[in-house]
């Protein structure tokens, strides 16, 4: 009978809780019983921190983990700097268009390209070197990372696959992701990507600001939205590895190589609140009306990044997931509008119900401070004509929306590639006037 028992998430390999003082080992004693930084750590591993905020941060912000590892993170050779590739960081110098903007998805690669190899940055705002706003990338791969490691310096990495599973193989222990889910690594974390499914597509926010974290609750109460014990963060987990790898730092918006002999990915065991974790998107508890109207999106906030000013968010990662739509005598789709705050949005599986058609899985839109959006002509029409005293699902969708105070700049690359749909306007252009002052 025992193999009929279906192991949780969380039985099979994740330590639940979102920031929570983790402490794993994947050698029995490996972490010091009582103190960070013993005379002599057991089984000759060396002790290093590495700090998410500043040391003097507030406690209830404060994040930062111990690593018990076999080298020190400082062993490598210098770095050198090595081609960007499609990855862009300068964002203040571009010529935004006020244009709505959508993109068909990415393309596989042609030829074998690793998840590093296989970043295009789409948009972005703020920089690196003042950590502030965030830079949106999508992925494409289809080659492992075998003797490649990565981290960026940049920021935290949420990362969103659309297409494929990923293994992240992590300093701090090994994330299996597949579409619907989300994974976080820190800033800083190394870690390598392998593809189960032979080739992977999904989109990134790099967010230089502040870490995410979940939203507060308000009047919702002490539950609702993602709920803590739904992220999941690995064991530790090590390889004893040695040979001709290679490091590459993402470092004020810059690749760097470096030669290093080993694997870094050594850490047998940490403790601490700065780790990477994953969170299943479907897991979410979607607020809505049960009454009229259709709400703001800030709803469906999973999680954010906050700025200095109270409310008013850095970066709002917001989802649009699988519900029921109950309000009557409204117009139950997204409303026309035009916001302060800049949309990127992406779309994970199935359809948005917003758009009847053009916005398809893997594909991208944005819709910058006070450009006019909403409902398609097609999604109108239907929606204000529909019947509105029974509820209605929404199924087989998932979307996301990278939401963030400042201007999101589309990169030039992004601007010319095949995949911009020159004809996005054409979906409003057919709105009809329905105006008659004769006829309330
Ligand atoms: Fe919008």
């Amino acid at each position: 009978m025992t193999d009929s028992v279906q192991l949780s998430p969380v039985q099979s390999g994740y330590q639940s809780g979102f920031a929570n003082e983790f402490a794993t080992e994947a050698l029995p004693g490996a972490l010091p019983p009582k103190q960070n930084s013993p005379q002599r750590v057991a089984y000759g591993l060396y002790a290093e921190q590495v700090s998410g905020t500043a040391f003097t941060a507030p406690r209830s912000h404060n994040r930062r983990a111990w690593l018990y590892r076999i080298r020190p993170a400082a062993m490598h050779a210098p770095f050198q700097r090595i081609d960007n590739g499609r990855i862009v960081s300068r964002f203040d110098q571009l010529d935004s268009p006020p244009n709505q903007l959508r993109w068909n998805p990415q393309p596989m690669p042609a030829t074998p390209t690793d998840f590093v190899d296989g970043l295009i940055t789409m948009a972005g705002n703020g920089s690196a070197e003042t950590q502030s706003g965030c830079a949106i990338h999508i992925y494409a791969a289809n080659r492992p990372m075998t003797d490649k490691f990565f981290y960026s310096a940049d920021g935290e990495l949420l990362i969103l696959p659309q297409q494929g599973r990923l293994k992240l193989r992590t300093e701090m222990g090994v994330i299996d992701l597949e579409p619907h889910e989300i994974a976080v690594i820190p800033r800083g974390i190394r870690f390598q990507v392998d593809l189960p499914d032979g080739e992977a597509r999904g989109y990134i926010c790099e967010n230089h600001g502040a870490l995410f974290r979940l939203p507060d609750l308000g009047p919702l109460g002490s539950n609702g939205l993602a709920n803590p014990r739904d992220f999941l963060t690995p064991h530790a987990a090590y390889e004893d590895r040695e040979g001709d790898f290679t490091l590459v730092a993402k470092f004020c918006g810059n690749l760097w190589s470096a030669k290093i002999g080993h694997s870094p990915l050594d850490v047998v065991a940490w403790h601490g609140n700065y780790a990477p974790y994953k969170y299943d998107l479907r897991n979410f508890n979607t607020i809505g009306s049960i009454s009229y109207d259709h709400p703001d999106p800030s709803i469906f906030l999973v999680l954010q990044a906050q700025s200095d000013t109270p409310g008013v968010d850095t970066v709002d990662f917001v989802i649009f997931p699988p519900r029921w739509l109950a309000a009557e005598d409204t117009f139950r789709p997204p409303w026309f509008h035009r916001n302060v705050a800049s949309e990127f949005m992406g779309l994970i599986h199935g359809a948005y119900d917003a758009k009847a058609e053009g916005f398809v899985p893997g594909g991208a839109s944005l819709h910058n401070c006070m450009t006019g959006h909403g409902p398609d002509a097609a999604t109108f029409e239907k929606a204000s004509q529909s019947d509105t005293s029974q509820p209605q699902k929404v199924d087989q969708t998932m979307a996301f929306m990278i939401e963030t105070r400042h201007v999101i700049h589309p990169t030039t690359q992004a601007l010319a590639s095949p995949t911009l749909q020159n004809n996005y306007h054409e979906c409003w252009t057919g709105i009809s006037k329905h105006f008659n002052p004769e006829q309330k």
